[in-house]
């Protein structure tokens, strides 16, 4: 419990300078439980005082004081829900910018150990339960405790034994909805795991539809869905049955002790005991409650959930680093270009030993082709130089600075790395180029696009720079994709360029023109290009063969051609894979 106090007070303190709203929302609340729970005794002062008496202007006055307190109850709950819910998303709308802004600062390898759906949700469901609990639970719990706290006040004011009886059926009806609320609700949570797995068979079939209808699959994956589907539908059906067999039990229990005040009442009123007005106020009292009551039942279940909720957030935000630069972080001023490997060790969060003992030197301006067997290291010699990913052991350096030791901006500006399959948001063909450096004039942007070859199609496109991707039929070809992503790093001028395997997607003659086009981009640069095909020697002056994490072949290629290696082996077949 004292975790969840804290957990309480750390996600209160998110109310920041809203908090006055919330404490003024939940007194404003408290007044609303207030002019509830006056009402029966107002109705018991106009019997008593005037209906059973024949005081007609009594009658009249009471009646006009209920309609006034039923409206300050109306002005009241308006006030309260408006302050709490006003208060709660200002909270959860901060709160969630923290936990996007966590989620952006974790390292690669962050994200290789989480599925992004559960972040998806943690963004998205987590919060939306957060603000549900700061606006309607809280204002529920309070309301339904005070306004029961006020009945009670009243109804022992009137006669012990009628207060009695609602006592016992206050703890039976409370008992009852906890114990259907616990019931029901792990149902709950699998109805909304479900939807969710729903939810993912469909995104995934949608995106994969080319695939699935290449291969005449669609049975199949209808058969998976059908199955999910299925059991979401006797999920919700044993629910149901859960809350139509506890759904009535409250009004019952209610009914029978309305029944037994009714007939103790009656007894007591011919006795002299008690008065119609005090039975009619008990009745009252008795329906006013049957709600709040309800609500009390869920309420308590659910403040535990929000807080695990509120916990799997902070979570979030406290496993993120908070700066990713160390203090000591050096700018690079004037990059020459220089990479060197020095005794590097790495092995993923999987357990996977990649690199044992990597050295490398490679010089500023040399252009390098990487090749070797599928899963031989090469995408992860490239990743380290970008630091995606920190060695375990030994040292990457670049101009003799260890990567580490380099301010991330500096790094971001002096190492580009282009993925095999380059994002392109869903925003304008301006703002994918600018990505990184949001401020570049529109010179900057189209000399960029010019030198990655990509500026003319643009120019022809009837929106030129401002059409957006994925909207009005432009989609991209997989060439069009890899050289928006080369303007995009071309716009920060980098020193060095790391490809990885820009043209694996790209149709020959498409593979031809970007080859032919790299030699202009490349110029002055220093350059590794990971790859299986034969058209890249074109442009590279060394070639490392990488078998199993180490370099079992470096050289030019005119050397390691005669050598009779495995990249001779390579130039016979025509490539890895047979081009
Ligand atoms: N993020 C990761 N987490 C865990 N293991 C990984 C990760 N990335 C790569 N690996 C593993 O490390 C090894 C080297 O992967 P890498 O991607 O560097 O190979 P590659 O030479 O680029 O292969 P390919 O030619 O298929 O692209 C593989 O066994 C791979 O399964
Ligand atoms: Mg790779």
């Amino acid at each position: 419990m004292s975790n969840s106090l804290k957990q309480l007070k750390r996600l209160l303190s998110y109310l920041r300078d809203n908090e006055l709203y919330f404490i003024t929302g939940l007194a404003i609340v408290l007044l609303m439980s207030y002019t509830n729970g006056i009402i029966p005794v107002l109705i018991r002062e106009a019997i008593d005082g005037g209906i059973t008496t024949g005081e007609y202007h009594v009658a009249v006055r009471y009646a006009l004081i209920v309609l006034l307190v039923a409206v300050l109850n109306g002005v009241f709950s308006f006030g309260g829900r408006y302050l709490l819910v006003k208060a709660a998303q200002y909270a959860v709308y901060h709160l969630r910018m923290d936990a996007f802004r966590a989620i952006q600062r974790h390292q690669m390898e962050f994200f290789d150990k989480t599925y992004s759906g559960q972040l998806i949700s943690r963004i998205t469901n987590d919060t939306e339960r957060i603000t549900r609990f700061l606006s309607f639970r809280v204002r529920m719990f309070v309301y339904s405790i005070f306004l029961i706290l006020v009945s009670l006040y009243y109804m022992i004011m009137m006669n012990v034994t009628l207060t009695g009886v609602a006592l016992v059926t206050i703890a039976v009806v409370v008992a009852l909805n906890t114990t259907y609320a616990r019931k029901v609700r792990p149902i709950y949570d699998k109805v909304r795991h479900q939807t969710g797995v729903i939810a993912s068979v469909s995104t995934g079939s949608i995106a994969g539809v080319k695939t699935i209808k290449a291969l005449s699959v669609e049975e199949n994956i209808q058969g998976k869905f059908s199955k999910e589907n299925e059991e979401l539908y006797s999920l919700n059906v044993e629910a149901t049955k859960i809350t139509a067999l506890y759904g009535n039990a409250p009004f019952l229990i209610m009914g029978t002790a309305m029944s037994a005040m009714l007939y103790y009442g009656g007894r007591a009123i011919m006795a002299n005991t008690l008065t119609v007005g005090e039975l009619t106020a008990f009745l009252t009292y008795m329906l006013t409650m049957t709600w709040p009551l309800r609500a009390l039942g869920f309420t308590i279940g659910d403040i535990q959930r929000s807080l695990a909720a509120a916990s799997r957030l902070f979570e979030v935000i406290d496993s993120a680093p908070a700066e990713v630069d160390p203090p000591d972080a050096v700018e690079l001023k004037n990059p020459r270009g220089k990479i060197e490997f020095r005794n590097v060790h790495l092995t993923y969060h999987t357990g996977k030993t990649v690199l044992k003992g990597l050295n490398l030197k490679i010089k500023p301006g040399e252009r390098i082709l990487i090749t070797g067997p599928p899963g031989s290291g090469k995408s992860t010699l490239l990743k380290l130089i970008a630091r995606f990913y920190e060695p375990e052991r030994g040292q990457v350096l670049v101009d003799d600075v260890d990567v580490r030791k380099i301010k991330t901006s500096s790094l971001r500006k002096t190492v580009a790395y282009i993925p095999q399959e380059p994002f392109i948001f869903n925003r304008s063909l301006r703002e994918n180029i600018a990505l990184a450096k949001p401020d570049a004039s529109m010179e900057e942007i189209i000399r960029a696009a010019k030198i990655a070859k990509i500026h003319d199609f643009i120019a022809s496109l009837p929106e030129g720079y401002e059409t957006v991707v994925g909207e009005k039929g432009v989609t991209l070809s997989g060439g069009q994709r890899q050289r928006i992503a080369l303007a995009r790093a071309l716009l920060l001028e980098p020193r060095i360029l790391l490809l990885d395997d820009p043209v694996s997607n790209l149709d020959a003659e498409t593979e031809e023109k970007l080859v032919g086009d790299l030699k202009d981009i490349l110029e002055g640069k220093t350059a590794l290009i990971v790859s299986q095909r034969l058209s890249m020697v074109k442009l590279t002056d060394r070639v490392i063969v990488m078998v199993d994490g180490g370099v079992v072949e470096d050289g030019s290629p005119e050397e390691l051609a005669k050598k009779g290696g495995l990249f001779s082996e390579m130039l016979g077949r025509g490539g890895w894979s047979g081009q």
